[in-house]
């Protein structure tokens, strides 16, 4: 199957990272290099692009696209929150610019072998890289049902959570759950049935959220990605985000904005003891979102927003 995602906000990164300016640019979520393929296009010769991704075939298909470019472009198979061993193994101190586009690929959701979507019958795996251990099928069959709960209502945002899980242990004790579709069953048994008409989306749309961010522990790595990278960011240099749904936007939010304030003394101190700075300032007001036609042409784009934040 072919690797199809279309960059999403692309005009709208590219304006924030500015990879004209030159320097050494990181694409922390490279994809089928959508993103990347733009950024080595805007590059001098003399810049650099290190495109990062967990995915082996993501890995594969970054190399291939951003081939023509030669040698300033870099596919480095790693966790984005390993970014700033990444660098150091390859010998950069600082960058000028930093990216991360969250969540999964287009291709990942529709490469049915993959276990990612309820819509394709298929082992349920959902690892985004597939050397790792956890698969959906061990958090479905193993997680207590309290813990299975928590992901579903915490992770998917879903008010059922509690008799969606109870559906799943039941259906478990009969046989393990082992493909996507026994537990889009074991999902729509939990809903109550007024629920399961009335939603605009899949019933099993939440939950197939939830399952994904806690096997691939999708939240954990986003804060200390963005701080590493900005760390070892030149003055000038800018982090831009795109997130995908309201958990991962409160963590690229609530990132930045720490890394943009300065002063954390009580307001009833008289000058200020902690000498704390910022070091960071913020590029995007409000979070930049699709046009129309962006949403007319990618209706998966749907929920994106972009923030970004500029070194000081
Ligand atoms: C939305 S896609 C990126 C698409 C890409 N910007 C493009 O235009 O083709 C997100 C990618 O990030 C990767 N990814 C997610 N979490 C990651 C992590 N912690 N470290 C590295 N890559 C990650 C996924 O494997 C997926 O390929």
């Amino acid at each position: 199957m072919e690797f199809k995602h279309a960059p999403v906000l692309l005009s709208e990164c590219l304006k924030l990272l500015a990879p004209e300016r030159g320097g050494v640019f990181v694409d922390c979520t490279a994809g089928g290099a959508g993103h990347s393929s733009a950024i080595a296009a805007l590059l001098p010769e003399d810049g650099r692009l290190i495109s990062v991704d967990r995915d082996a075939e993501a890995v594969r298909t970054a190399r291939e696209r951003l081939s023509p470019f030669g040698g300033k472009c870099t596919v480095v198979h790693a966790n984005y929150s390993d970014i700033g061993a990444v660098l150091d193994d390859m010998g950069i101190g600082e960058i000028n610019g930093a990216l991360w586009d969250l969540g999964v690929s287009s291709y990942q959701l529709d490469e049915s072998s993959r276990g990612f979507s309820y819509v394709n019958d298929a082992p349920l795996d959902m690892r985004m890289d597939r050397s790792e251990g956890l698969t959906a099928a061990d958090v479905v069959n193993g997680y207590p049902a309290d813990e299975l709960k928590r992901i579903i209502r915490d992770y998917g945002e879903e008010r059922f959570a509690g008799p969606i899980a109870s559906s799943i242990v039941k259906a478990r004790e009969k046989s393990p759950i082992a493909t996507t579709h026994e537990l889009v069953s074991a999902i729509v048994a939990g809903m109550p049935a007024g629920a399961r008409k009335s939603e605009a989306q899949h019933p099993a749309k939440r939950t197939f959220q939830a399952i994904r961010i806690e096997v691939n522990g999708e939240l954990s790595g986003i804060e200390p990605s963005i701080r590493a990278a900005v760390e070892r960011m030149a003055p000038g240099g800018v982090a831009a985000a795109i997130s995908f749904h309201s958990l991962e936007d409160r963590i690229v939010k609530q990132t930045f904005a720490d890394l943009c304030s300065g002063c954390v003394c009580p307001p009833e101190f008289p000058v200020c003891v902690c000498g704390r700075k910022p070091i960071a300032e913020p590029i995007t007001k409000k979070p930049t979102v699709p046009s129309e036609d962006e949403l007319r042409e990618n209706p998966r784009s749907r929920s994106a927003k972009l923030r970004g934040v500029r070194k000081l």
